[in-house]
């Protein structure tokens, strides 16, 4: 069994209130199946606390049925309902599941609404800040270098690790909701040094420079490493936040990438031995034309009809240059009578492209900003989709699957003319 301090024994011999005790219970339950000696503290824990659809509050109706009761019997797996009080950790709400103002244009129903207002009430009463974003980095929380965190979300967990050298396994909502009680997460994982170390090489040999050849790396990447640590090498360009955003993003998707090292570029990998630190060097992987070529085709292997009728940006959620992109690429133009546009992000990014203009010049377009969710996880897509056009490898990777749709990956700039003429012209240069 995990070793706890006295401060641990106290909280779970019930010191700090009964849920304090609950939560404890669970860590202790996970460290043991992960074979964690010890805990680390944290400060900063980011999830989806309490959150839920009306049919598990269903569920637990003989429990009230209510936030309480999820909470209870739901997060903390607890076997009663316990009070919730407010977190003790710093505690923020990851990506939900329906705009707050355009939730009607999403096909969401009133009685959803409701629940969402209700649950969003509660969540900021315990304390718990509503960023509802997939990029809590974009949206004021930001670790420092070392920091122990506990995040679920895999495109936020692999731009931690990676891109800030914050410290977070690819948490779920039970271990953030019981890590916000208890300020705690089992000491293991991407906690500790020796297994942050480098597993795979991947060589890449063709230059990668645009947000779209980034897209196309990080799926190629994964693809191959799956859910090791890849170093990677060779032609790339010093990579912007969104490129990183979005390499992260599909690594973590078509494979299970929680952490990677770019040699000279990422906080811990200063050197190729930096990136290894001194483990054994699994398999080289080498990114060339040939497999920048499957990997486009692989992306673009569900998209057949050439004809869009919806166009999805926003994949992890959008910063502020990217609306400002969209917008200037959109100006001026219209969403074809046949195509819908939906651009998404998180509401304080969203502030700042209305303060900015942005919004406005997008709605002038016929296009809509929208906040706090997005397609896959809102299982939201205007009727009718039958083809939709994505700038995102991530999200082509999961919505066509998710909605029997078909799909298209392609730069930004061709998701746009897809809006605006309707058809999809994009081509592997
Ligand atoms: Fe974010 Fe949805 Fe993509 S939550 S990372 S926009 S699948």
């Amino acid at each position: 069994m995990a070793k706890l301090t006295g401060r641990e024994e106290a909280m779970l011999a019930g010191e700090d209130g009964a849920a304090v005790q609950k939560a404890m219970e669970l860590l202790i339950r996970y460290a043991d199946a992960l074979g964690a000696e010890d805990f680390v503290e944290t400060n900063n824990v980011a999830g989806v606390p309490g959150s839920a659809p009306p049919w598990i509050k269903q569920y637990y109706a003989a429990d009230g049925g209510d936030y309480r009761a999820v909470f209870s019997r739901f997060d903390l797996d607890a076997d009663e309902v316990v009070d919730i009080p407010r977190m003790n950790a710093f505690s923020c709400h990851l990506q939900g599941g329906m705009d707050p103002m355009l939730w009607r244009e999403q096909g969401m129903s009133e009685a959803a609404f409701d629940n969402f207002r209700s649950d969003e009430q509660q969540v900021a009463e315990h304390g718990i800040q509503l960023l509802k974003t997939c990029t809590p980095y974009l949206a004021g929380n930001v670790p420092v270098m070392g920091e122990h965190c506990a995040w679920m979300e895999s495109s936020a967990v692999i731009f931690c690790n990676s891109v800030i050298g914050g410290r977070t396994n690819c948490e779920g909502r039970e271990s953030t909701s019981a890590a916000m009680l208890a300020r705690r997460i089992p000491n293991w994982g991407f906690h500790r040094d020796e297994y942050r170390k480098g597993q795979h090489s991947v060589d890449v040999a063709v230059p990668v420079d645009e947000v779209f050849e980034w897209g196309m790396l990080g799926y190629f990447v994964g693809g191959a490493v799956q859910d090791t640590i890849p170093v990677i090498e060779g032609a790339i360009a010093a990579p912007s936040l969104i490129r990183h955003k979005h390499f992260g993003a599909a690594a973590a998707s078509s494979g299970g990438v929680e952490m990677y090292h770019m040699v000279g570029i990422t906080p811990e990998a200063p050197s190729v031995e930096a990136a290894f630190g001194g483990a054994r060097r699994g398999e080289t992987f080498r990114y060339d034309a040939a497999a920048r070529r499957r990997t486009y085709e692989t992306l673009n292997s569900v998209g057949q009809c050439e004809d869009v009728d919806y166009v999805m940006l926003g994949c992890p959620h959008y910063s502020i240059e990217q609306i400002a992109h969209a917008a200037r690429l959109i100006e001026g133009r219209k969403v074809h009578t046949n195509a819908e546009l939906w651009i998404f992000t998180s509401r304080s990014v969203k502030a700042l492209a209305d303060a900015n203009g942005h919004t406005e010049t997008l709605r002038k377009a016929g296009a809509l900003l929208m906040t706090d969710t997005c397609s896959a996880i809102s299982q939201a897509v205007p009727k009718g989709t039958r083809v939709a056009a994505l700038d995102s490898a991530k999200q082509v990777h999961y919505l066509p699957a998710m909605m029997g749709i078909e799909g298209w990956y392609g730069t930004t700039a061709d998701c746009i003319d897809a809006a605006c003429s309707g058809k999809w012209r994009g081509r592997l240069a």
